[in-house]
């Protein structure tokens, strides 16, 4: 299929997010979203940028008066307190976030988060009325023992823990996180669609269809095309490629 026809058939516009993670200073992320607002030509793809915290309120204010959104990379469970060099929801929404980033592999890795700490850390972002992007996805070794579904659906089921609605999820495999090498595109399309379907069980078949799943790891303009030309991949989430606003770019053009 190609991403044309894919794009005709689409039940949910195409979303694409940047996740900067421990990069640019201000500086730099300004010319960045500059450069990113002259060239964006495809409304009906929605751009998110998930800047560090301290870039956030720049960024925001950078992009206000575009259709970009931003997001905070992380958030702390709870309302405020004693939480050394932790951020609340509250305070990212002050910051003019619209987002949360919640459970990426790599502060489930650096920071032993739990399935159990994802799932409060989506409900609180959900709380203050921003949306969730939960990432999910297996270890090299999880996908050579077999155990790619088992571990999905678990941190899926935890992850959504009986709510309902305003969610969005990320299929980051771990072993295609910065290593270059990426899902196929056949591979990503089982695991989206097992996650709909597990979504669909947990939550119902409305907000399966309505949730949008990005697919990260090791994403490019080059390999873009293939994978946004499945039924189940909704977008990406992007790394590395994301640094270069050009590149970014280019990655969204290949959703539109
Ligand atoms: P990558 O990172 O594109 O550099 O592989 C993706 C991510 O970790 O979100």
């Amino acid at each position: 299929m190609t991403a044309m026809t894919a794009g005709a058939e689409r039940r949910r516009l195409p979303l694409v997010a940047a996740n900067w993670k421990m990069n640019l200073l201000r500086a730099e992320a300004v010319a960045y979203c500059r450069t990113l607002r002259r060239g964006l030509a495809w409304p009906q793809v929605k751009v998110i940028l998930f800047p560090s915290f301290p870039l956030l309120p720049a960024v925001a204010a950078e992009l206000a008066d575009t259709e970009v959104t931003v997001g905070g990379q992380d958030l702390h469970p709870d309302e405020r307190g004693a939480h050394t060099g932790d951020v609340s929801a509250a305070q990212l929404v002050d910051a003019g976030c619209l987002w949360a980033l919640c459970g990426h592999s790599e502060r489930r890795r650096d920071h032993g988060e739990s399935d159990e700490l994802v799932a409060r850390k989506a409900a609180a972002a959900a709380r203050h009325g921003l949306l969730p992007l939960v990432c999910v996805g297996e270890t090299r070794e999880e996908r050579m023992a077999e155990r790619t579904f088992e571990v999905l659906a678990r941190q899926l089921r935890a992850a959504t823990g009986g709510r309902s609605d305003r969610l969005a999820l990320a299929y980051e495999p771990v072993w295609a996180i910065g290593t270059g090498e990426t899902a196929t595109a056949e591979t990503a399309e089982e695991v989206h669609r097992f996650l709909r379907a597990t979504l669909a069980e947990a939550l119902g078949e409305r907000q399966a269809e309505t949730t949008p799943i990005l697919y990260g790891g090791s994403v490019t303009p080059d390999n873009a095309a293939g994978l946004i030309a499945e039924r189940d991949v909704d977008g990406f989430l992007v790394g590395g490629a994301s640094l270069d606003p050009r590149r970014f770019l280019d990655i969204i053009a290949v959703c539109a």
